[in-house]
């Protein structure tokens, strides 16, 4: 075999190195960043952090390798599809448009951001495959924005924690695809609006508004989607709740406690899939229906501090409470209570 030349050995020897420094970024498709990407990345942080990119964020290394960035590898083109900020007390400021400069993002997370404040910017509904859009445990204020409404993607929709004020945007019930609508503990007034009986009757969001300052009547419409869950918990609600029960609802937690709800427990069946159901600190009178023993996976159970009066019907499930889930009642009687007076 002849020997090659210095210079074509000198040559390929080059061109094994050039391949071998360079294959990392272009065979791997999420390891290069798309530019304009990487320049939207840029402004985020740039908003967030004083004025300065994040300090780990560096040429150096390839944006879609950043922390909190996903690119999606089958997507094949460094475009970033995922943007995790969180638990971090030095981020200050507001949720900066420039997110909406990442067109392929699916997954937008702004979490334990103690100084994270103002609202949402308008501009976010040009992202028309977020899936997932996290706003929780900040200090964001303002009212809810009824044009996250416009955002037809979002499967998961989590504003809970912060200080949002004003009304629920009835809007909101358009988004068709949602999983689960997070609005608890903020600082919500005002009714649940009768559009919220227009989410998909089979698959509705698990609905989550505790902790705010809802009032007004439970909208009768709200009878008609099937929740998996709903937390209403710890508001001004009145009115007649008795739409939510249904033994053939699949229906796994109903929280209704520290309301001022007001209606006769015996007229309802229970969803006999319910894990939890709380329904203590209201008005409620009427006796607690005796099947309530055929919901054999409750768990979490509660009707303290009502009007109810009668019996507790003895069975496998009214069984595993003590005392305290039935005291404060206007004359429930029965085990685990004192016995009833006979007649
Ligand atoms: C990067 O993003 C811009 C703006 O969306 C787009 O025009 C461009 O084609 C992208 N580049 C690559 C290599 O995908
Ligand atoms: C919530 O509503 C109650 C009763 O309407 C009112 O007394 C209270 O001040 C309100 N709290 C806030 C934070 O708005
Ligand atoms: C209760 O759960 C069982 C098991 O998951 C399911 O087959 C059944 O359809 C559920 N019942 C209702 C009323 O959703
Ligand atoms: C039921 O609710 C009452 C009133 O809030 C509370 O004191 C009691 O501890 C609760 N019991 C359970 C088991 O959650």
């Amino acid at each position: 075999m002849k020997m090659p030349a210095a210079g074509a050995m000198l040559c390929s020897s080059m061109l094994v190195f050039f391949i071998l420094s360079t294959s990392p970024l272009t065979a791997d498709g999420a390891a290069k960043c798309n530019k304009s990407d990487k320049q939207a990345l840029l402004a985020v942080s740039i908003a967030l952090n004083g004025n300065k990119p994040f300090p780990a964020w560096t040429d150096e290394i390839p944006c879609c390798e950043w922390s909190g960035v996903d690119c999606d590898p089958n997507l094949g083109n460094g475009r970033v599809t995922g943007l995790h900020i969180f638990a971090d007390a030095s981020i200050s400021g507001s949720i900066p448009s420039a997110v909406a400069d990442l067109p392929f993002l699916s997954v937008l997370v702004f979490h334990k951001l103690p100084n994270l404040v103002g609202s949402v910017p308008p501009s976010i509904i040009r992202l028309t495959r977020l899936s997932l859009l996290e706003l929780s445990w900040n200090s964001l204020s303002g009212p809810v924005p009824s044009f996250l409404s416009r955002i037809s993607s979002l499967t998961f929709l989590g504003l809970a924690f912060n200080q949002f004020s004003g009304e629920i945007p009835p809007e909101l019930s358009l988004l068709q695809n949602l999983g689960a609508l997070h609005l608890d503990r903020n600082q919500l007034t005002g009714p649940i609006p009768a559009s919220f009986g227009s989410f998909r009757k089979s698959s509705p969001p698990d609905l989550y508004l505790s902790h705010n300052n809802l009032s007004g009547e439970i909208p009768l419409e709200l009878g008609t989607p099937e929740w998996g869950i709903i937390d209403l918990s710890r508001n001004w609600l009145t009115g007649d709740a008795t739409v939510l029960f249904g033994s053939a609802k699949p229906t796994t937690q109903i929280d209704l406690s520290r309301n001022r709800f007001a209606f006769d427990l015996s007229r309802v069946s229970f969803p006999v899939n319910l894990t939890l159901l709380d329904l203590s600190h209201n008005m409620i009178s009427g006796s607690i229906p005796v099947q309530i023993n055929r919901v054999s996976s409750l768990v979490g159970f509660n009707v303290s501090y009502n009007r109810l009066c009668g019996e507790i019907p003895s069975g496998p499930v009214t069984g595993r409470y003590g005392q305290d889930v039935y005291f404060h009642n206007k004359c429930l009687c029965g085990s685990p209570l004192p016995a009833c007076r006979k007649k």
